[in-house]
């Protein structure tokens, strides 16, 4: 019951509705035919009447007796009134001792040459159609006559309007009834599927579909409910492999730590050197653990939305040049030539210093990390109304296939790629997020063994002073 709420409340209404106005139609269908019969009857009565009156002109025996005949055959009941009172001629069903119809005001009024129209009830509660009419003789009213019909016949015939009324009143009342159910049941059904469906959901069976395909507001709101339950299962997923992606990589470096560590405080090493080299791994994958956890943090604010930029007037020219000489040294232990270049007049750009190195550093880190030998190329380009970043390498390359996931997190060409360069896929899908969270774009292009290209686009601080720096 009380889930077919919705039903219910439509069904009422339109109900209610049609009740109403079956109502008024009705009781208007039986005004109109009552009125109708009501008139012609009397119209009826009238004429009859006047027939009599030019009857009663002639007053032999024969004209008496015709009027008896033709009382009798219309089903009329007759009295003739002479002006002293006394009924001289009578004739037909009614009884002619009631007379109460008869008032003498009526009279008057005959007597003075008019005609007189009434409705009479007498005391058994049959009702007439009563008309009185001078009666003249050489232009002398005589006498008054009175045509009594009854309205047996007539109320027969409404009563039969009035059945037809309500017997017919009644099959719309069930049809509406049958219809109106009919549409609750079109309208309710879905919203109670959508109730189970949304229910299911929220107890986390995330592949709930709704196959509600109409294209009516009911349609889109299940394709909503669709979508909704799309993207938490995307994002259900995606968080799973996340987990699963966090622990694999921090389990990695604890393993050495925890062996090597081992090692050095049981003293299972044989000299000192052997001791230190213990030492600098363990330092190394303590770096590299903080790293994996800075760069995790970074990624769950942003994807948060939490992270908050020190915006400022940027001159990426000096800030990538700084950053090119941090790297330097790692360059140059790999015997990789690195440069900088930047053409066009340097303008600023609206950015957070820090979070721009770190894109700078992220790059060039990726270029050194996968090129063995060559060079590695950093520049800047000022053209129109944007500004190009760009790194550039002659390095190991980026298969076509592998291009449109490596912003993706995690994400790693080859396994055994991290296992020889050591890196966890995190770095390009931060550096991404920071340039789109800066107005920027990111773009790669890339051969396998011929290198690879990032450009980073940033949109050129509108200068109002017209100069450049
Ligand atoms: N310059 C490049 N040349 C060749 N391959 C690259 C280059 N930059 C990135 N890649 C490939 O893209 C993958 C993703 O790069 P990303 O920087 O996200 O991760 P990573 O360098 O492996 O690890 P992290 O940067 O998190 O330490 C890398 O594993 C690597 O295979
Ligand atoms: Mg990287």
């Amino acid at each position: 019951m009380r889930n077919n709420r919705i039903g219910i409340k439509l069904g009422s209404v339109i109900i209610t509705v049609f009740l109403i106005v079956l109502l008024f139609l009705g009781f208007a269908i039986d005004k109109m035919f009552t009125n109708f019969y009501t008139a012609e009857m009397r119209k009826e009565t009238e004429e009859i009447a006047s027939h009599f009156t030019v009857m009663a002109n002639a007053t032999d025996v024969t004209s008496e007796q015709t009027m008896m005949t033709f009382a009798e055959f219309s089903n009329v009941s007759i009295f003739n009134i002479l002006d002293n009172g006394t009924v001289n001629l009578h004739s037909g069903v009614h009884d002619s001792a009631d007379r109460s119809f008869i008032r003498s005001s009526d009279l008057d009024k005959i007597f003075g040459g008019k005609i007189v129209s009434l409705m009479y009830k007498d005391p058994e509660g049959h009702r007439y159609f009563v008309s009185g009419q001078p009666v003249t003789k050489g232009g002398v009213i005589t006498s008054a006559l009175y045509v009594m019909a009854s309205t047996e016949q007539m109320e027969q015939s409404l009563s039969g309007v009035r059945n037809l009324l309500v017997l017919s009143g009644m099959g719309a009342f069930l049809l509406a009834m049958g219809i109106t159910w009919i549409i609750a049941q079109v309208l309710s059904r879905p919203l109670l599927q959508m109730q189970k469906a949304t229910r299911k959901i929220a107890v986390g069976e995330l592949e709930t579909r709704l196959e509600i395909t109409s294209r009516d507001e009911l349609g889109s709101l299940a394709e909503a409910i669709n979508d909704l339950a799309a993207d938490l299962q995307h994002y259900r997923d995606s968080r799973q492999e996340l987990f699963s992606n966090i622990s694999h990589d921090l389990r990695t470096p604890i393993t050495y730590l925890e062996g090597y560590s081992r090692v050095v405080k049981d003293h299972l090493y044989e000299t000192e050197e052997e001791k230190d080299r213990y030492l600098d791994i363990i330092y190394q994958e303590a770096v590299r653990l903080q790293h994996l956890v800075d760069d995790v943090f970074d990624l769950a604010k942003m994807e948060e939305g939490k992270i908050s930029l020190l915006e400022e007037e940027l001159n990426l020219s000096d800030l990538t040049e700084q950053a090119v000489q941090k790297v330097k040294l790692k360059a140059k232990e790999k015997g990789l030539a690195l440069s900088f270049e930047s053409s066009g007049p340097v303008t600023l750009v609206r950015g957070d210093g820090k979070r721009m190195e770190q894109i700078v550093l992220n790059l060039l880190e990726n270029a050194i990390r996968y090129t063995e030998k060559g060079s590695i190329q950093a520049g800047l380009q000022y053209a129109g109304s944007s500004v190009i970043l760009s790194v550039e390498d002659t390095g190991i390359g980026i298969p076509e296939e592998d291009l449109p996931y490596i912003f993706e997190r995690f994400y790693r060409v080859e396994k055994s790629r991290a296992r020889q360069f050591g890196g966890t896929g995190l770095g390009l899908s931060i550096v991404k997020k920071l340039a789109e969270l800066q107005g920027g774009k990111i773009k790669v292009t890339s051969r396998l063994g011929g290198g690879t290209r990032f450009e980073v686009y940033f949109q050129r601080q509108p200068d109002p002073g017209g100069h450049s720096k």
